[in-house]
């Protein structure tokens, strides 16, 4: 067993005024939180489109009504297709197959807590016939849209144009699959994608037959490492200035990569418990809170605020995880809402 300490950002010490303002955030989570990211968070309710986006606020069990509105979720085995828009270093393609891989049982990485562990809060959502989303997420077939062909600059529709040419390709299409395919838009640091940064990391939705041909949950999330690391790769990067403790290293060497992490495990939380933007949410339904977006910044136990709670710090380099995956692997992803416990959880948690 690796030597490790519990770590993370910003830890307030007691009997400082930091524990007087947790405790006041803790009161007032509904209202006041946003003030207290290290983040830029802006609501964006007219944005209809903006469904399932990576919204950065934390959710209390008091005031959060998640709710099931009757559709389905992906109850079918669920095959992964990334498409890597932009270049892409095998290094970095690496870690990203490593993580999609270690989501299934089989892949579970031999020390808990692990990443199939993380995903089987994800499996305790059920339909209306009662049926769990799947435990069974695998790596299927990508595609390479090395020379970007929908420009450097994409917005919400144009990234439905690049699937669109993934799974019509006349070379080797992504396979169709709407019963348990989701399309994962992969973009490389020096595209830019509308909302990224200022209010987003990625978002998921579905595509529409006009444009596609078929309607498939799909996501984009970016990579951030020359844009805006200290949003959508916190904690490995924080806003200048800040002042607080780095969390740790990035467990694999990529600080955009190791961020984009948690942030396609959010997605792809989201896309199995609401993939048609009708079942498993709160709020709003223009508007929608998923299970991830309620949990986001929470990586272990005791986090909120911008306290990442407890994390795994390795005592040789200095990486901060909070999961195991396959081949040795570690990674840190974000908790997801539990629906039977009302409360953000991973198979991290202190007290199970
Ligand atoms: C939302 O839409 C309403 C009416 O369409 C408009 O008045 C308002 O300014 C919009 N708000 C934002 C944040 O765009
Ligand atoms: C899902 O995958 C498992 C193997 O992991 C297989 O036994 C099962 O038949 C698959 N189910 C469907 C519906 O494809
Ligand atoms: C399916 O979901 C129910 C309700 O959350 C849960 O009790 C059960 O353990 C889940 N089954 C699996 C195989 O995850």
């Amino acid at each position: 067993m690796r030597p490790s300490r519990a770590g993370g950002l910003l830890a307030p010490p007691v009997n400082s005024p930091y524990l007087l303002i947790f405790i006041v955030f803790f009161l007032s989570i509904t209202t006041q939180c946003q003030a207290w990211r290290p983040w830029a968070h802006q609501d964006h309710p007219n944005d209809t489109l903006s469904l399932g986006d990576s919204k950065k606020f934390e959710g209390s069990s008091e005031f959060v009504h998640l709710r099931y509105h009757m559709g389905p979720v992906l109850t079918a085995n669920i095959t992964v297709h990334p498409i890597w828009y932009g270049a892409w270093a095998p290094s970095q393609k690496r870690i990203i197959r490593a993580f999609i891989r270690s989501l299934s049982p089989e892949g579970a990485a031999p020390r808990p807590p692990s990443v199939a562990g993380w995903w089987r809060t994800v499996a305790l959502y059920t339909d209306q016939t009662g049926a769990n989303v799947t435990r069974d997420v695998r790596l299927g077939a990508e595609k390479n849209d090395r020379l970007c062909s929908q420009g450097k600059r994409l917005n919400r529709l144009s990234v439905q144009h690049v699937i669109r040419s993934a799974v019509s390709s006349r070379t080797r299409p992504l396979p169709v699959n709407p019963l348990g395919g989701l399309y994962l838009l992969l973009t490389s640091d020096d595209v830019s994608v509308d909302d990224f940064c200022g209010q987003v990391c990625g978002f998921h939705y579905f595509t529409f037959p006009s444009i596609v041909g078929y309607t498939m949950p799909y996501a984009w999330v970016g990579n951030s490492a020359r844009a805006c690391p200290s949003v959508c790769a916190w904690p490995y990067a924080v806003p200048a200035g800040y002042g607080g403790p780095l969390a740790g290293a990035p467990p694999n060497g990529d600080l955009g990569v190791d961020g984009m992490i948690s942030v396609i495990g959010h997605e792809l939380a989201e896309m199995a418990s609401n993939p048609f933007a009708n079942a498993w949410y709160a709020g709003d339904p223009s508007f929608p809170t998923e299970i991830a977006d309620l949990c986001e910044g929470i990586y272990g136990t005791g986090g909120g605020g911008s306290y990442t709670g407890q994390l795994t710090v390795d005592h040789h380099d200095g990486a901060a995880y909070n999961l195991n995956g396959v081949g040795g692997r570690r990674f840190l992803v974000q908790w997801v809402w539990h629906p039977a416990l009302n409360y953000c959880f991973g198979p991290n948690a202190l007290d199970q």
